[in-house]
């Protein structure tokens, strides 16, 4: 779909304008944002944190702290505003500069819950209680299978759809999610006779999305598994728990592939290390001389060179209210611009008609 175009038909013939005011209209919008619900780890940093910060040069940026996200879980009031001051504080400790992308919290941004309430109407149930993430909540939490918990794609594709985004950086996880964004945008184009909203990619550069593993043999690295590495996280801390990973006795006979276990190990290598130290111990596995104390103390210190200068601005930032108070003032206004002007033509493809 062309994104220069001057407008759109809909079916009930009412031209929306686009206008191309200036070249923001000539670069990709990029959507995505983090649940406020706890520091980030490095899976949130290499599948996701890592690409807002290659991309915030070159694109039209929105990274938004998802705290109505958060709220499925039912956090206590007096945790909401501390998490969301985290990861806003995370965001800008890692190097997303507000002047250049927009960064905001969702809840600043009422027009994200008119747009969600909308593309409900045209989602069914039945799909959103086939989607794998639901079927896992539900089997963790079966006393909170709430509406929230089975219209969340719903609210993600309104996230990423009011900003008309193209592509949205986000880790393996969220893929399926994903797929369901461009099925809500299509449909919503099918049903108005409209091209009104891109649809939106699952994005990392043209290669895989990401999944960071954790330090317990299984699973993905997550904020609540307990086999997590924070970006706030003291070195000491990182150590200890690097040297507490889950590995296997030793590889049995040379050229063997490794245990699941060691693979998240070598995975992790992968994102921290140079290519040269992960072929290194990759060579060391392979001839059965692997001491894994060895790898695991190099993986620690890798880990660290990536985290420590982003948890020393963590903790300025973090003390810094008023900085950043006025980063998210600016990016409400920003986004709810943005927002607003989408919400408007919505509204009319829909058929409402000032009296
Ligand atoms: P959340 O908060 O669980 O995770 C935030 C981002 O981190 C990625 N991620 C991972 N990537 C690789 N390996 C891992 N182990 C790992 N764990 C987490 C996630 O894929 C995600 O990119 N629903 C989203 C938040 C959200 C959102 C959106 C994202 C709400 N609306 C709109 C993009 C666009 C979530 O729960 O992410």
């Amino acid at each position: 779909m062309s994104r220069l175009k001057d407008g759109v038909y809909g079916t009930n013939s009412v031209f929306i304008p686009i206008f191309a005011a200036d070249n923001i209209f000539l670069m990709d919008t990029v959507v995505s944002g983090i649940r406020s619900t706890g520091n980030l780890h490095l899976g949130n940093y290499f599948g996701a944190l890592k690409n807002f910060l290659r991309m915030q040069d070159e694109n039209n940026c929105y990274f938004f702290v998802a705290d109505y996200h958060s709220l499925t879980t039912h956090p206590h009031p007096d945790d909401i505003h501390s998490n969301i001051r985290q990861v806003l504080a995370e965001y800008l400790a890692a190097g997303i500069d507000p002047e250049k992308a927009t960064v905001y919290v969702q809840s600043d941004v009422p027009e994200i819950a008119e747009l969600y309430l909308l593309l409900n109407m045209n989602a069914y149930v039945g799909e959103l209680e086939r989607t794998t993430s639901f079927k896992e909540k539900i089997r963790q939490h079966p006393d909170n299978i709430n509406a929230g918990l089975l219209t969340y794609p719903v609210l993600m594709a309104a996230d990423i759809i009011i900003h008309k985004a193209h592509k949205v950086p986000v880790g393996k996880d969220q893929e399926q999610h994903l797929e369901m964004t461009r099925r809500f945008a299509r449909r919503f184009n099918t049903m108005y006779g409209v091209e009104y909203f891109p649809e939106p990619d699952a994005y990392n550069f043209g290669r895989q999305l990401i999944k960071i593993p954790g330090l317990d043999g299984s699973g993905k690295m997550g904020k609540s598994e307990g086999n997590g590495i924070f970006l706030a996280d003291s070195p000491s801390e990182i150590r200890k728990k690097v040297l507490r990973a889950v590995t296997d006795s030793g590889p049995e006979k040379p050229g063997s592939e490794p245990s699941e276990a060691v693979k998240n190990l070598f995975t992790i290598m992968g994102v921290v290390s140079e290519p040269s130290t992960v072929e290194y111990f990759r060579e060391k596995h392979a001839s059965c001389e692997i001491r894994y104390g060895d790898m695991k103390k190099q993986l620690a210190e890798d880990i660290i060179k990536v985290t420590e200068p982003i948890r020393v601005r963590i903790n300025e930032i973090i003390n810094d209210p008023v900085y950043l108070g006025r980063v998210v003032a600016m990016g409400a206004e920003k986004a709810r611009a943005s927002a607003a002007a989408t919400i408007r033509e919505v509204r009319q493809i829909i058929g409402y008609r000032p009296f």
